[in-house]
């Protein structure tokens, strides 16, 4: 540890790996930025120069081998997660993932056995469990202010078109994987129970140049699931909705309901001569979840720093990775899955 301060590597300088980079640079305490790793040589550079000018690799596995860097942040495409978990592991390093964990089931299981035999933390990127409005609302169940849990509704949609490398289901895992993972991760954590069956429906309506070539992509899916205590889950996902960044969730309980969620960026309704009302809608998860990613990051390195568990977990990342392939499997086979 430099200084009493935590050497965290940005592993994968993209979208969600600057986030957690920034954060990690200027506003998260006892920690700093020890470098930077990415295939792509000018964003390795030029992340490294603006976190404060600390070194930067294209090969990751030589930031892993400086005695320096206490802790790697995963932020590649998910096909990578594993590799780069099972070497930080190996090399002594803890390890802060996004998600989705993994490709499947069989890669996170060894992503779960490289953090017991190396004996570092490994905590999932869930940040919409560090938001403040998803905070409340767990808390608000635990004092039981709408009785029991009965279902938990939650959508992802988003506004950007997905990249070719979606196209093919059966190397991406699609939507439910890259869109909807939080929504199961909320369902899974506000009704308190794993997935125990699920039936999903998807279909391609916005990306007519993928429909030949790669007939099983879809743009947008709807999933249902029974959870193993019997509450109710019902996701929906969809990208390239143009309208804006929508995440919201429902806990409808016995005795209440819990709305969560916002539209927009800023709290303002514009109501206007002509009777219109306007509200702005976000643009992407990066501002609705501002505050959550740094809450996230904050935690990170308290677990570590504390050597308490970290608050979302290896076991958390593998379960959604697991209601993820049951959802892909009951679209491809139009049927019910069991979990
Ligand atoms: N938590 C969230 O809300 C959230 C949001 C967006 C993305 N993600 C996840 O974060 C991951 C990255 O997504 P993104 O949108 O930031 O992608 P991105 O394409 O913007 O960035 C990925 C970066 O990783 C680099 N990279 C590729 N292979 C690498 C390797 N072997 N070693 C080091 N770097 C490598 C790429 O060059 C690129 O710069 C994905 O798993 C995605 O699902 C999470």
């Amino acid at each position: 540890m430099k200084q009493g301060k935590l050497s965290i590597a940005l592993i994968g300088a993209g979208r969600a790996g600057m986030i957690h980079a920034r954060n990690f640079a200027g506003s998260v305490p006892n920690a700093t930025v020890g470098g930077v790793a990415d295939p792509v040589e000018e964003a390795a550079a030029s992340a490294a120069a603006e976190l404060g000018g600390c070194r930067y690799e294209t090969d990751y596995t030589k930031l892993l081998a400086d005695d320096s860097i206490d802790a790697v942040v995963i932020a590649t495409p998910t096909k990578y997660h594993c590799e780069i978990t099972l070497a930080a592991a190996k090399a002594g390093k803890h390890v802060l993932c996004e998600k989705p964990m993994a490709m499947n089931v069989e890669e996170c299981e060894q992503m779960e056995r490289a953090v017991k035999e190396y004996g570092i933390k490994l905590q999932m990127a869930f940040m919409r469990r560090f938001d403040a409005g998803f905070c409340a609302a767990k808390e608000a169940i635990l004092q039981g202010r709408i009785g029991e849990v009965v279902m938990v509704r939650s959508n992802t949609r988003g506004p950007s078109i997905p990249k070719p490398w979606m196209y093919d289901i059966s190397k991406s895992n699609g939507p439910l994987a890259e869109v909807n993972s939080h929504d199961i991760d909320s369902v899974r954590w506000f009704c308190e129970s794993e997935f125990y069956s699920v039936h999903a429906i998807a279909g391609n309506y916005r990306c007519p140049d993928a429909k030949s070539e790669f007939p099983d992509f879809y743009d947008n899916v709807v999933m249902i699931g029974e959870m193993a205590n019997g509450r109710q889950g019902m996701i929906d996902g969809a990208q390239g909705v143009r309208y804006g960044y929508d995440a919201r969730t429902e806990i409808l309980g016995t005795h209440g309901c819990i709305f969560l969620g916002r539209r927009n960026e800023n709290e303002m309704v514009l109501a206007t001569s002509d009777m219109n009302q306007q509200i702005e809608f976000v643009n992407s998860w990066k501002y609705l979840f501002q505050d959550a990613y740094l809450a996230e990051d904050r935690s990170f390195v308290e677990c570590i720093l504390e050597d308490s568990d970290p608050q979302v977990t290896g076991f958390d990342g593998k379960m959604v990775v697991a209601a993820v392939d049951a959802g892909n499997r009951s679209i491809r086979e139009r049927r019910i899955v069991l979990l």
